[in-house]
């Protein structure tokens, strides 16, 4: 048995897009992904990944599910042994009776583990070096330098390796660890006459932590200068180690991105240990490579905020404006702020100081457009031709963003920085975004056409018809809402039972909607947070599977499709609204029942004159009632 927190450790850590990419290629849609079914075989993609919601859908053959639902289908694996497999990609360690093993609990896991050992006592290893003689004159002392307070040193492990050629080696080999860990890990090297020896020699050492703390690999820095060895020694990629995926400091830094709602973005190790210790805590770094998207998707799990603290000279800054397009594309608000000539976010914060150095921060910071016109703009002066070539930069920037009403602002913003007409610049936009977008559209399967553009016709009614379309409606608005407020103190969940039980005929007839209903009954006094996550990754197969159908029909995928104008008010806006009319028209649908119940009992010819006017009274009664809810619904759909 995996314990119950394991389970949820690992669906909190599993990134639906990065699960099912694995597998197959996807293609940004909006917010979501779309794919070719591996479930079924086709042309043109018709499979559908949600990022926010954690689940997929396929519009051709119907599948969906969440991460651990996808594993099991693709790879014919039980419950238990997707949540391994996600364990493993994840470097969770699973708390997991021993008395079950599975078969895929396997190999690749145990190496993964005993890699992540040796990191973690190499980890030690350099952290006690420190300590040494040799490294209090060596090590710590160039810390010292650096400005680095104990405090600081601690947060983040650094460490040292002495000068020796294998003092790593000969610290491994007495503790009895097998060297091939740690030559995976590049650690240490064999020599051709079989011997080992360390590949960090006398740098100062910066761990390098994933997501829960654990070290996955490491930097060092030489400590004299030595043309060469590099200035910098990085780990390589390993089992545990995929750099793209990786932003130095996250695990420092991620509590306070998330309060503050913000990322500062910078280069390296010693840029994120400085503004740390400055008490600007909400600080990564890509480490060397360029940002990448799976970089983007971590800081993304905490804000929708990020500063880029640029440092060098404007044209290092142009060649990497590439990063904030990356960043626009994946839908974040991007700021960003220069550094003076020769100072670097490190060198800048330690001249100035916390104080002054958060002053700088907050006065320079700049939003993205602002920045690069400003960046652009430099040396051209009044020449047309080069300032619409700028324009044309700047809006091949906005057109990358997902929002249409993020996307209009800045084409606001842009025609005055630029003093340019606004209508034409949105029309430009328009033009660079649907000159990406023939390409994707002819990939488009009809149905999906079909419903994108569905919405703009479509009469708020019609999603309340027949029973069975009423119940799911319930369901959904049950999924989607049913934990949020309704009416003083009162939860949507609540007000949706008390309807239920008040009034027998409104009974839910479909068996597995029944079956919702009876799981979340059965957790009302919990203090579970019944959100659609709860639905989306419930341990129930077939409430998973109904969730992700619910939540991925097209009121859902609207928002997603606003690309192309066309804006539906969701069901999560409005869903005291769609509550309160919900049950306005299963009421009427009942009322229906009872008039027509009532006309039959009317038509037989055994009655008493005193009980034909009592029925025809009740008739009468029940048709106003009906009436007056038609009303109601009349004038609140319209
Ligand atoms: P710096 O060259 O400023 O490093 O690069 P530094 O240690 O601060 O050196 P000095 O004292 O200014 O000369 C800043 C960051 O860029 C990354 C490191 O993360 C470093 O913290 N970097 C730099 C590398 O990864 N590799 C390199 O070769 C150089
Ligand atoms: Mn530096």
């Amino acid at each position: 048995m995996i314990s119950r927190q394991s389970i949820d450790a690992v669906i909190n850590a599993s990134a639906i897009d990065e699960v099912v990419g694995d597998y197959i290629a996807l293609k940004k849609r909006g917010a979501n992904l779309l794919g070719r079914c591996p479930f079924h075989d086709e042309k043109t993609p018709s499979f559908t990944v949600s990022p926010s919601k954690g689940i997929y859908k396929c519009f051709g053959c119907g599948k969906a599910g969440n991460s651990v639902s996808f594993l099991m289908e693709h790879d014919s694996l039980s419950f238990a042994d997707a949540i391994r497999k996600l364990a493993s990609k994840y470097n969770i360690v699973l708390e997991e009776d021993n008395a079950v093993n599975s078969e895929a609990y396997n190999e690749q896991q145990r190496k993964r583990e005993a890699l992540l050992i040796a990191l973690e006592f190499a980890k030690k290893y350099f952290v006690e070096q420190l300590y040494t003689e040799e490294g209090k004159r060596v090590g710590d002392s160039y810390f010292r330098e650096r400005g680095f307070t104990k405090q600081t040193i601690d947060d983040f492990d650094l460490g040292y390796s002495p000068q020796a050629w294998d003092s790593l080696v000969k610290a491994a080999t007495s503790q009895q660890f097998n060297l091939d860990h740690f030559v995976e890990a590049g650690l240490i090297k064999q020599r051709e006459d079989g011997g080992y020896f360390d590949l960090f020699r006398h740098r100062v050492i910066f761990p390098i932590h994933d997501l829960t703390g654990k070290v996955i690999a490491f930097g060092g820095r030489q400590l004299v200068k030595d043309e060469k060895s590099p200035k910098y020694l990085n780990s390589p990629e390993t089992e545990v180690y995929h750099k793209s995926h990786v932003l130095y400091g996250i695990f420092q830094s991620k509590k306070t991105i998330k309060q503050v709602n913000n990322c500062y973005l910078v280069e390296g190790y010693t840029d994120v240990i400085s503004l740390h210790q400055a008490e600007v805590k909400n600080v990564v770094a890509s480490s060397g490579t360029s940002l990448t998207e799976g970089q983007i998707r971590l800081v993304k799990r905490f804000t929708d905020n990020v500063t880029v603290l640029y440092d060098g000279d404007a044209a290092g800054i142009k060649a990497s404006l590439r990063g904030i397009d990356l960043l626009l594309e994946q839908g974040l608000n991007v700021r960003c702020v220069s550094f003076p000539d020769g100072e670097d976010p490190d060198s800048y914060c330690q001249k100035l100081g916390s104080v002054d150095f958060k002053l700088f921060l907050e006065q320079e910071q700049k939003d993205f457009i602002l920045f690069k016109a400003d960046l652009l703009m430099q040396g051209i002066g009044n020449d047309p031709i080069k300032k619409t070539e700028v324009l044309k930069q700047l809006l091949q920037s906005i057109a990358l963003i997902p929002d249409a009403l993020k996307r209009s602002a800045y084409a606001r913003e842009c025609s005055r920085i630029m003093d340019a007409d606004e209508k034409l610049l949105l029309v430009e936009i328009a033009k660079i975004r649907k000159q990406k977008h023939v390409v994707d559209d002819q990939v488009l399967p009809t149905d999906v056409v079909e419903i994108l553009q569905m919405p703009t016709q479509l009469p708020d009614t019609s999603v309340y018809h027949g029973g069975e379309e009423q119940e799911k409606n319930l369901i959904r608005l049950l999924i989607q809402s049913g934990h949020k407020p309704f009416q003083e103190g009162t939860k949507v969940s609540d007000f949706i039972f008390k309807e239920l039980n008040e009034d027998d005929a409104l009974q839910i007839e479909h068996p597995l909607y029944n079956k919702i209903l009876q799981a979340v009954k059965d957790q009302l006094n919990s203090e579970l947070q019944m959100d659609e996550q709860f639905f989306v990754n419930h341990e129930d197969e077939s409430i998973r599977q109904l969730a992700a159908d619910l939540l991925t029909d097209f009121f859902e995928l609207s928002p997603a499709w606003s690309d192309n104008g066309i804006f539906i008010k969701t069901e999560k806006e409005n869903y005291i609204n769609d509550l309160q009319s919900l049950f306005l028209f299963l009421k009427k649908n009942k009322i229906e029942k009872m008039i027509q119940n009532n006309l039959d009992e009317m038509a037989k010819s055994e009655l008493e004159q005193e009980q034909k006017e009592q029925l025809l009274h009740y008739h009468i009664q029940l048709i106003e009632v009906r009436n007056a809810i038609s009303e109601i619904l009349g004038s609140t759909m319209n």
